[in-house]
């Protein structure tokens, strides 16, 4: 089998190296970074360039395409390999929308009936009309981007006034560009988060052990929203009910909708869940893996996670069986210092040669400079510790053992990653 996978991030990385642990396959990535060249052949496009991509995968006789990104997929990239009769795992560019579109999102979810917080939407041509409602609205309330915006286009505010500043910065300032011209407005939802992905053919699915990501950039949850600082899982936090109930009331009407809509969604359905005391509810949909949850989640899968893939594009899934190993995984990334504001880049990365077992380093913002590996990006790598007991403590032990060999200059990390997971566990008397 060969196989190209498209991106080059933390998330790219683990699925790389996935495959290249469970089969003989030859795996490309396009454009991947200096970790995944390891484990693949390194091809010099960008993710987002389609057709030169698809050439690629003609010229080299590629049976299957893993899309990483949303960037490609709103670009339209499954579309243009499936009309070739080229087997791609991603959703086609319509059924995106779930992720490029939080309007699209939120008003889909309306027509189904699936849960999520209250809404209602402003163009910038309704702007007295938006700052009418919020005058009048509850607080904390959240403010989003229709678009899409590297995971920052959301902001909880407190105040009217705090709203104000913020209708500015989308309306005014346009800080987000196109993607701010309409802003969502929603009720705030409390409660613990968990991401879980949905392997969808548009017809079965295979749901995937939930994990939780860590957004904010500080320890305990403080400071601004990032692409991502860490994640575990399994999280315990979603049990066997909300489990199910987030199968029977999100997952399946996603399912049911998009079809009857006309788009029917194949690819990784990742449903951003705030567990209320409601019951679940959706934060926000993605129509790919998540970063960096992949970089745990996939730790926990013994069955093939190719042939999972390939599957799902082969329109297949019903006949995958999904095994997993019991095992606890927990990802800290390590940032260049000021990020997710302005940071500095080709700070040489020391210690990625040494070895522990049970760990994993993933590559995010790393590039090969004078035959050194040097920082080129704000996440630079994440690593993942692994317990084959099923201990988030320990697997965060693992992790944190392992970073303490790695350094470059301006180093940050959170210190607290799983540690809501260990406490509750703690509590539950599931641990001693
Ligand atoms: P999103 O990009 O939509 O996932 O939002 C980013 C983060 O903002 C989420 O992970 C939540 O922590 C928070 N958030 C978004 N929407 C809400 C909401 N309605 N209530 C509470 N928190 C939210
Ligand atoms: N971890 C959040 C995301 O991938 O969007």
């Amino acid at each position: 089998m060969r196989v190209l996978v498209v991106g080059g991030g933390g998330r790219e990385h683990a699925i790389v190296d996935a495959i290249f642990r469970e089969k003989d396959a030859k795996i490309y990535c396009a454009p991947g970074n200096a970790g995944i060249s390891e484990q693949a052949e390194l091809v010099n496009l960008k993710s987002h360039d389609v057709y030169p991509i698809l050439r690629f995968v003609d010229d080299n006789k590629i049976d299957l395409t893993i899309v990483g990104p949303e960037q490609p997929l709103a670009a339209g990239m499954v579309d243009a390999f499936e009309n070739r009769g080229k087997k791609i795992f991603g959703p086609r560019k319509l059924a995106a929308r779930l992720e490029t579109s939080k309007v699209f999102a939120k008003e889909f979810m309306q027509r189904w009936k699936i849960p999520t917080a209250e809404f209602a939407v402003f163009s910038v041509q309704q702007r007295n009309e938006l700052k009418n409602y919020l005058s009048k609205a509850k607080y904390p309330s959240v403010l989003k981007a229709d678009g899409l915006a590297a995971g920052k286009g959301v902001s909880i505010v407190q105040s009217f006034s705090e709203a104000e500043i913020e209708i500015e910065k989308f309306f005014v300032k346009k800080i987000f560009g196109e993607s701010g011209e309409r802003i969502v407005v929603e009720e705030f939802m409390s409660g613990v988060e968990a991401s879980v992905f949905a392997i969808t053919d548009g017809k079965d699915f295979v749901v995937l052990p939930a994990a939780q990501d860590h957004k904010r950039v500080g320890d305990n949850d403080t400071g601004k929203n990032t692409g991502g600082m860490g994640s575990f899982a399994p999280t315990p936090f979603m049990g066997e009910r909300e489990t199910l109930r987030t199968k029977v009331e999100i997952i399946e009407k996603v399912i049911e909708g998009t079809n009857a809509e006309g788009f029917p969604f194949r690819g990784c359905l990742y449903c951003g869940l705030m567990l209320t005391d409601e019951g679940p509810k959706v934060v926000e949909f993605n129509a790919r893996f998540g970063d960096p949850e992949t970089q745990t989640v996939l730790q926990l899968i013994d069955s093939s996670v190719l042939d999972l893939l390939y599957s799902t594009a082969a329109k297949k899934v019903s006949s995958y069986k999904l095994t997993l190993n019991n095992a606890a995984a927990v990802c800290v990334v390590a940032a260049s210092k000021g990020y997710p504001d302005e940071y500095e880049t080709g700070k040489t990365i020391t210690g990625l040669e040494l070895k522990l077992e049970n760990t994993k380093v993933f590559h995010s913002g790393s590039k090969k400079m004078n035959n050194e590996l040097a920082t080129s990006g704000g996440r630079v790598i994440g690593v993942t510790g692994i317990d084959r007991g099923g201990r988030i403590e320990q697997a965060a032990e693992l992790a944190y053992k392992r970073l303490k060999q790695i350094h470059f200059d301006g180093i940050y990390y959170r210190r607290d990653i799983g540690k809501n997971a260990i406490e509750f566990e703690k509590k539950a008397g599931i641990r001693e």
